[in-house]
């Protein structure tokens, strides 16, 4: 679907398409556990949220230099565009890297390579966030700020993703602290497999701005009459939560709910190579299986712009709002 919008959750690794994967795997020299794209694609049935991170973090071995980071980034925003997506902020997991030996500046160096050339080449402004593994330490996600010192340029924001279950936000207090204090933005991954707590501490100790998922804000009902009143951005995901198991059908999911209780919700495609679409695609299917009408999706499509970190240009995010406004829906 083409309606003009914003890409607010959305992982750079999680696009990595199985064609792109084996083609690195090769030119990299790694074997990977599957015989053909085929083969790959039968492993994309998951239980949980663990069992996708098990598949996400074992293909990432395919990446390796700038330009893979480059390639893989530009093969998503060509994806993007042909979609409709007219701003990106993109995610990114430093640690799943570094851990394996790729230095932080390789990574956003390549990715910030095909950023670079964004604009001018498909159509799409960019953002980066740099998203702590929740799993691993709190001083594993100090050292890792601490890396990214020389790159913070290229960083819009701070966000938190990967295992979330006994992982609470108040764990990277600290490491958000640091973040303010060098100016970045911050979002954090809540609500997603977590309880509605999370969301209260993502907003109360970490500072954030936005909440990434934020699916189980709708177990509590004072959770919905301050994220209501605070207008905070929720980053819905919605073909993530019918893969990962957060609910059974699509049909069933509480997007609708979620907009007629005055939530400001948004709708990205979070891992979109293992999810079964990308963003315009998730459009399409909650227009479909949620019978969201036309005036809801462009809802949804001025959301995204609403909540995007453009504030250091209003010029572009009222161009991108009048886009939204003039587009005609066939
Ligand atoms: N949730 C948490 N961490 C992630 C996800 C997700 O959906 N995708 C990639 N890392
Ligand atoms: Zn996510």
């Amino acid at each position: 679907m083409h309606l003009p919008k914003a890409e607010l959750h959305l992982h750079i690794e999680g696009t990595l398409e199985p064609e792109l994967a084996f083609e690195l795997a090769r030119r990299n020299g790694v074997t990977l556990p599957y015989a053909t794209t085929d083969e790959l694609r039968t492993a994309y049935l998951f239980d949980d949220l663990q069992s996708f991170l098990d598949l996400y973090y074992a293909l990432m071995a395919v990446l390796r230099t700038e330009e893979d980071f480059a390639e893989l980034a530009d093969a998503y925003l060509a994806r993007a565009a042909a979609q409709g997506v007219r701003h990106a902020e993109i995610f990114f997991d430093p640690q799943a890297h570094t851990a394996r030996g790729v230095p932080i500046g390789t990574v956003i160096e390549g990715l910030g390579r095909a950023l670079e050339r964004s604009e001018e080449k498909h159509g799409i402004s960019t953002q980066l966030i740099l998203c702590f593994l929740r799993d691993q330490s709190a001083a594993s996600a100090l050292e890792t700020l601490a890396a990214a010192g020389p790159y913070l340029h290229r960083i819009t924001a701070v966000g938190l993703d990967s295992a979330e279950v006994g992982h609470p936000p108040a764990k990277f207090r600290e490491v958000y602290e640091e973040a303010g204090r060098l100016g970045l933005r911050k979002v954090a991954h809540a609500g997603e497999e977590g309880p509605p707590e999370y969301i209260h501490e993502a907003l109360d100790v970490l500072g954030v701005e936005r909440i990434d998922h934020g699916l189980r804000c709708m177990e509590d009902p004072e959770l919905v009459a301050r994220l209501v009143a605070d207008r905070i951005p929720l980053t819905l995901c919605p073909l993530s939560n019918v893969r990962l198991r957060a609910i059974d059908i699509l049909e069933e999911h509480p997007l609708p709910a979620m907009l007629a209780a005055g939530l400001h919700c948004t709708v990205n495609s979070d891992d979109p190579a293992y999810f079964g679409g990308y963003v315009g695609d998730t459009f399409h299917a909650v227009h479909e299986a949620l019978a969201l009408d036309h005036e809801q999706l462009r809802t949804l499509a001025r959301n995204s712009f609403e909540a995007a970190f453009l504030d250091h240009d209003e010029e572009r995010r009222a161009r991108y709002l009048s886009e939204v406004e003039a587009y005609v829906f066939d």
